[in-house]
């Protein structure tokens, strides 16, 4: 197992107390200790252990996404198991959790299994399965839950569609509660969302396209919150998208409801009028929003009412993608842009601390999931990502690792990014060979 010392690094993990110029040392793949002493960091690594400059950048725990779509099994030429992964610690993170959409869907014990296997055997970020709440993700009746938590289930969706009865979701709840996991849920009223393709408002009408209210998002936020309080279940509301949805999880929380949210970056960046041309890149559920919303949900995370940002990595192929809007696929990848993403748009314009996004990526979703990682405490396992805050690059999804490149930012020029990734004490991304020679190979 893999030793390292991280030297001269601005260590930051709010949700441990620490800000600090020091060293990190790892010891057979477990963080050993984090402080201000080299010699200390160097005793507790041991004699094989690697040692790295980290240049006086931001080392933070291993970068967890809780939301993340891979096609395996059913679509592997948009993205495996594997792709998907290195993609992730080509992004920063360490870890991603796989939702349950795949080719057949993942509502069994095997399918569960089997993700966790092809992630180990990939050997790039950890890869954590999430089984369906219903049986083949339609929406009748319940899956197979407690032998999905013995396969490894981290938690239950249906994303891409809600649950569709509260009588449904009630029981659901109920049983998630017993085997201490989360439903994790994608809230639009299929009855409102009708043939909506794009937010209702000026830009559905202008564009004539069908309109989404963000009383669709609203509707099911309510009814699960609802249903969360009943059954003392824990309900995670997936890519928010709307203020009024911010509005409704606040007075859950505040109301002492198990009730915990996540924003996408896309919905924390882009607003509706990137539909403009009718490119279908931009085409995305739910759908982008307008200004207030955006900074709706940029409120909701300063003020902790949204607590995680994660990805909603959602690969589709260009032969698919470049249909006519209407027959496109949703969706859009994310892993590789999310920290350049929220660096320039959140934190280099001044509207974000790193101290304030870190634990949106590490803490709390290890919290809503109970991973067990996302933090810098001795004993955890060794996931870490460096960022350089200040990196400049441009976005040219030719050279992600992604098999998909349905990226909405291209051409962007970025701001920040992750320049080594360290899953349990090894550098499996490594452009500038920090720790050695440079991971992966370079396209
Ligand atoms: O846009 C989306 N694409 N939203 C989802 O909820 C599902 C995802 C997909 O699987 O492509």
């Amino acid at each position: 197992m893999p030793s390292m010392v991280l030297r001269n690094a601005h260590i930051l993990d709010p949700s441990e107390g620490l800000d600090l110029a020091g060293c990190l040392a790892i010891r057979d793949g477990l963080i050993a200790y984090v402080g201000e002493e080299r010699r200390d960091a160097e005793a507790a690594a041991g004699p094989a252990a690697i040692s790295v400059d980290a240049g006086g950048l931001l080392l933070t725990p291993g970068l967890i996404d809780m939301h993340v779509h891979f096609r395996e099994p059913g679509n592997e030429a948009e993205e495996t198991i594997a792709s998907g992964a290195l993609a992730a610690v080509a992004g920063g993170f360490t870890s991603v959790v796989a939702m349950a959409n795949t080719e057949p869907a993942a509502d069994n014990e095997s399918a569960i299994i089997f993700t966790r296997r092809e992630s180990r055997r990939a050997g790039y970020a950890n890869v954590f399965p999430v089984g369906t709440v219903t049986a083949g993700r339609e929406g009748r009746e319940l899956a197979e839950m407690a032998q999905m938590a013995r396969g490894g289930a981290v938690a239950y969706s249906d994303d891409g569609a809600s649950v569709p009865t509260a009588g449904l979701l009630r029981r659901a709840l109920s049983y998630a509660k017993m085997l201490g996991k989360p439903i994790l849920e994608h809230c639009e009223d299929k009855s409102l969302l009708a043939d909506g393709e794009v937010d209702e408002g000026y830009m559905s009408t202008s564009l004539g396209l069908g309109g989404i209210p963000g009383e669709c998002e609203e509707i099911i936020v309510a009814r699960d919150v609802a249903m969360a309080r009943l059954t003392g279940g824990h309900v995670h509301i997936q890519h928010v998208s709307t203020a009024k949805a911010v509005e409704v999880i606040r007075r859950a929380k505040a109301e002492g409801i198990r009730v915990t949210a996540e924003v996408t970056p896309h919905h924390l960046a882009l607003t509706s009028d990137c539909l403009r041309e009718y490119d279908p890149v931009f085409k995305v559920s739910p759908p982008l929003r307008e200004r207030e919303d955006v900074e709706a949900c940029r409120r909701g995370l300063k003020e902790g009412v949204i607590d995680a940002i994660a990805t909603d990595h959602a690969p589709h192929l260009d032969d698919e993608k470049e249909l006519e809007f209407t027959y496109a696929p949703s969706g859009m990848i994310g892993l590789e842009t999310a920290v350049g993403v929220i660096s320039t748009a959140l934190v280099r314009s001044g509207l974000f601390s790193w101290a304030e996004i870190i634990p949106a990526l590490t803490s709390r979703p290890s919290g809503i999931l109970k991973l067990g990682r996302g933090r810098l405490a001795a004993g955890l396992p060794g996931d870490l990502t460096l960022i350089d805050p200040l990196r400049a690059w441009t976005v040219e999804p030719e050279r992600f690792h992604s098999r998909s490149r349905n990226c909405p930012f291209r051409g962007w020029k970025l701001e920040g990014g992750a320049v080594l990734t360290v899953v349990g004490g090894a550098a499996l991304f490594d452009p500038d060979g920090r720790a050695g020679e440079k991971s992966p190979p370079p396209h």
